[in-house]
């Protein structure tokens, strides 16, 4: 897939997860064959305020191809983050239509946009103006659902100069319960042409495969799937190239989950990397056989010496079976 002059490669994108999907997160999906990583979504005022934090969020590296996200409702607003977004290099920018988090959507940022499709494309339209990168949007499939109106959406902002467009199959309201509306990513498909990344519940090759198939879509984005595991993106490309693909082992596992918690502590501060590092080391237990008590015991960590202890157990336990 292209967007615009990128050349993305493989098949699946790392979605960008607030709290999750942070910098260290994006560089180990990468490496495992993420074809492009967005940030997490950051907030075009906090920005314009000068908010280090918000700034942080927007740092791009030379892992992949690397996106950040703004969030906001004034187009001026907007466009004015975005140029400070793209001084950081970032290989192009992500407008936030999707988010339903009471502290965005209820500002009328984020998922809102989709109740106003005149503001939504607005914000494109001078987002792309104020920069030279490409400007995607990621939305859902509505508000809810009895406004279901991504395909008017998708064609409004690529009208506007959108150069791509990210459909998460699940209205505001369903927020990431079941059922993901594949036929409206259908529809966006067929309605738009700029590339339609498709959004929801990817977290395998099977997923994947009926994803692509089923919708039509140029390009997937896993989002929970990738969380503790990095190998999905492996396991899709390989699967798509026709490659077989080997499951990580349980030392594997360890390997890399070190590797990401100490890429937290490079970026960020010892108490946070070590907090946020609990959520992390759970998720690459997951599906561990007898995994409960070593789960409860990542919520104790408090140093990376915990962490490989855990997986000392997990590997002991394991040769148990
Ligand atoms: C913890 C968490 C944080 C998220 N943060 C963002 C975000 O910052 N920006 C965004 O566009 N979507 C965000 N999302 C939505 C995901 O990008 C994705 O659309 C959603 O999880 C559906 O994909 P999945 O079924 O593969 O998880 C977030 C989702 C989760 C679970």
């Amino acid at each position: 897939m292209k967007i615009k002059d990128i050349e993305i490669k493989g098949f699946a994108a790392l979605a960008p997860m607030a709290g999750v999907a942070d910098r260290a997160m994006r560089e180990i999906c990468a490496e495992f064959g993420a074809g492009f990583t967005v940030g997490e979504l950051t907030s075009a005022r906090g920005v314009m305020q000068g908010d280090k934090k918000s700034a942080r969020l927007l740092e791009c590296f030379g892992r992949g191809v690397c996106a950040s996200q703004l969030f906001g409702r004034d187009p001026q607003i907007m466009a004015a983050a975005a140029v400070k977004a793209q001084e950081l290099s970032p290989d192009f920018i992500d407008i936030n239509m999707g988010c339903p988090a009471p502290k965005v959507a209820g500002h009328g940022g984020g998922s809102a946009l989709m109740k106003e499709p005149q503001l939504a494309a607005k914000i494109v339209e001078e987002v792309v103006k104020a920069v030279s990168v490409p400007v995607t949007v990621k939305m859902r499939s509505g508000w809810d659902n009895d406004a279901l109106n991504a395909v008017e959406l998708a064609s409004m902002c690529e009208a506007a100069g959108a150069a791509a467009i990210t459909v998460h199959g699940r209205t505001r309201k369903q927020m990431y319960a079941p059922p993901v509306n594949y036929d409206i990513i259908r529809d966006v498909k067929g309605a738009v042409n700029i590339p339609v990344i498709a959004n929801g519940d990817v977290c395998d090759a099977k997923s994947a495969k009926f994803m692509y198939e089923y919708t039509g879509c140029d390009y997937v984005m896993v989002g929970r799937g990738a969380q503790g595991n990095p190998f999905v993106f492996e396991e899709i490309n390989a699967f798509f190239e026709g490659r077989s693909y080997i499951p990580p082992t349980l030392q594997q596992r360890f390997e890399t989950c070190f590797k990401q918690i100490e890429l937290m502590h490079k970026y960020k501060e010892p108490r946070t990397a070590i907090l946020e590092s609990r959520k992390h080391t759970a998720w690459y237990l997951t599906g561990i056989r007898g995994a409960a008590h070593l789960r409860r015991m990542c919520g104790e960590i408090s140093s990376l010496e915990d962490i490989k202890i855990i997986f000392e157990k997990a590997l002991e336990q394991t040769q148990e079976l």
